[in-house]
């Protein structure tokens, strides 16, 4: 394992992994470049930053995920990276520059969380490592938002529960699809619009059609940078991908699971790793709702989607971004059709695109766990709301995260879960009490 491991790494291999870096860096420029378009950056010094307290953030895990929150971070008013920690020499590099001449750089986070200055700490490393890091820095009295899916298992899941509320510091989950209005306004059109009807049936998929497979020049780093292939650090498909999707059944049900079964394989990619790249699997919740889940790794023509299916309708969300609504022929009019865009679906029918800024009656605006979002939302990516929410409701004003740590738990429980009842060829049935720490 890795794990605690202290890297050595030669100047000539340090060279070597900066050319594959380097071409990684320059995608990420160009992704800045268009982000920059977007946002107006703001550093620490700016005027509107001097209003505000500043808030010390340390950063830990700078790969590909640390990379895009800690590109939205910099640029959110009053926030100073102030320490960046990393064991991949490569990432650790780009994640100083990327912070700013401020950030300290660190090899081992513990003596990142020694730092008093430090209000908030983000964790972006693989899932076997979120949990022993998130509970280290709980207990260093720091506010925490860690990645999904919340831990490698639900022992270690629960115990991030407990810690956070034995320290008094709030732990937010990097379920970033609570804090899109996307979905926050779908969810409303669902559950308090009943625009579908009786929810009858979920279908929730993930498709893709690449290996998942990191290229690693230098062989010591094929488990750093490939962990996602390998049980020991990781939950494969159900827990890197599945998890926002089944967040978002928990979410928009108000409920969790009864029972899961499933099945998985490794059918395709016969390539060394030892996590499935298929998993089907079946989750039973409340009043005979059944949500069937498929994540595949080798053909991506059906992308990526949740779908709610009503006796009225069919809400349809795809790549985390458009959304849509089918009426089936028994539904009433919902008065506000003929101003929505419209949409081709299946078998002839029409959709209506859902458009946060339109429709909805007019002057609500968008809220999102009971915040009215402020003027310029719809411009921002749920990573940057999300962000936005870590600073400045819950380390500036104590509040508790929209996606804490209850729910990342339940997200979890239900992935983790049915990896078990994969693996033990069963169907598990959840009782209560497995959803409450
Ligand atoms: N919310 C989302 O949409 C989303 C998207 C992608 C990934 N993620 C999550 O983010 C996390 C990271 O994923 P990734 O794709 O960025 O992985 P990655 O491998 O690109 O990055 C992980 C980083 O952690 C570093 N690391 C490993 N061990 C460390 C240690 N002991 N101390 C400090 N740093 C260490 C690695 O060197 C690497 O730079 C995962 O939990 C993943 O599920 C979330």
């Amino acid at each position: 394992m890795f794990k605690d491991k202290h890297i050595q790494i030669s100047r000539r291999e340090f060279l070597r992994d900066s050319a594959w870096a380097a071409a990684a860096a320059a995608f990420a420029t160009a992704f800045q470049e268009r982000l920059d378009a977007q946002q107006p950056k703001t550093s620490s010094t700016s005027q509107s930053a001097r209003n505000l307290p500043p808030v010390n953030i340390g950063f830990i895990g700078t790969g590909t995920q640390g990379q895009t929150l800690l590109q939205r971070l910099v640029r959110i008013p009053g926030v100073r990276v102030v320490a960046v920690c990393d064991v991949y020499p490569p990432h650790l590099s780009r994640g100083v520059n990327m912070a700013g001449a401020q950030a300290m750089s660190y090899r081992d986070y513990r003596r990142l969380l020694e730092r008093k200055d430090i209000d908030a700490v983000i964790i972006a490393t693989p899932l076997h490592l979120h949990a022993q890091m998130t509970i280290d820095a709980l207990q260093a009295g720091k506010h925490v938002f860690c990645e999904k899916t919340m831990a490698y298992s639900v022992e270690e899941a629960r115990r991030m529960v407990q810690v956070s509320r034995q320290t008094g510091k709030h732990l937010q989950i990097g379920h970033q699809r609570h804090y899109s209005p996307m979905y926050a306004h779908t969810r409303e059109m669902m559950v308090e619009q009943e625009v579908i009807g009786k929810l009858v049936h979920v279908r929730a998929w993930w498709h893709r059609n690449n290996s998942w497979r990191r290229p690693v020049r230098d062989k010591q780093y094929e488990e750093l940078l490939n962990w996602r292939l390998y049980s020991k650090y990781s939950q494969g498909l159900m827990a890197e991908l599945a998890s926002h999707q089944i967040d978002v059944v928990n979410w928009f049900t108000d409920a969790t699971p009864i029972s899961v079964m499933g099945m998985g394989g490794i059918d395709y990619w016969k390539d060394g790793r030892d996590v499935w790249d298929n998993v089907e699997v079946i989750y039973e919740y409340p009043n005979g709702v059944k949500v069937v889940y498929t994540s595949i790794l080798a053909n991506q023509y059906d992308g990526y989607a949740e779908q709610f299916m009503g006796d009225k309708g069919t809400l349809l969300l795809t790549n985390e971004k458009d959304g849509f609504l089918f009426l089936e022929p028994t539904a009433e009019e919902l008065g506000w059709e003929e101003h929505a865009k419209k949409a081709a679906g299946k078998g002839g029918t029409t959709g209506l695109v859902l458009d946060v800024t339109a429709t909805k009656k007019k002057g609500t605006g968008a809220v999102i766990g009971g915040r009215k979002m402020e003027a310029g939302y719809e411009t921002k990516d749920a990573y940057v709301l999300e962000l936005e929410s870590f600073v400045n409701d819950v380390v500036r004003n104590g509040q508790k995260p929209v996606c804490d740590a209850e729910v990342g738990y339940k997200a979890a429980v239900a992935v983790l879960m049915a990896n078990k009842a994969i693996e033990e060829g069963t169907k598990i049935t959840f009782t209560p009490e497995m959803f409450t720490v």
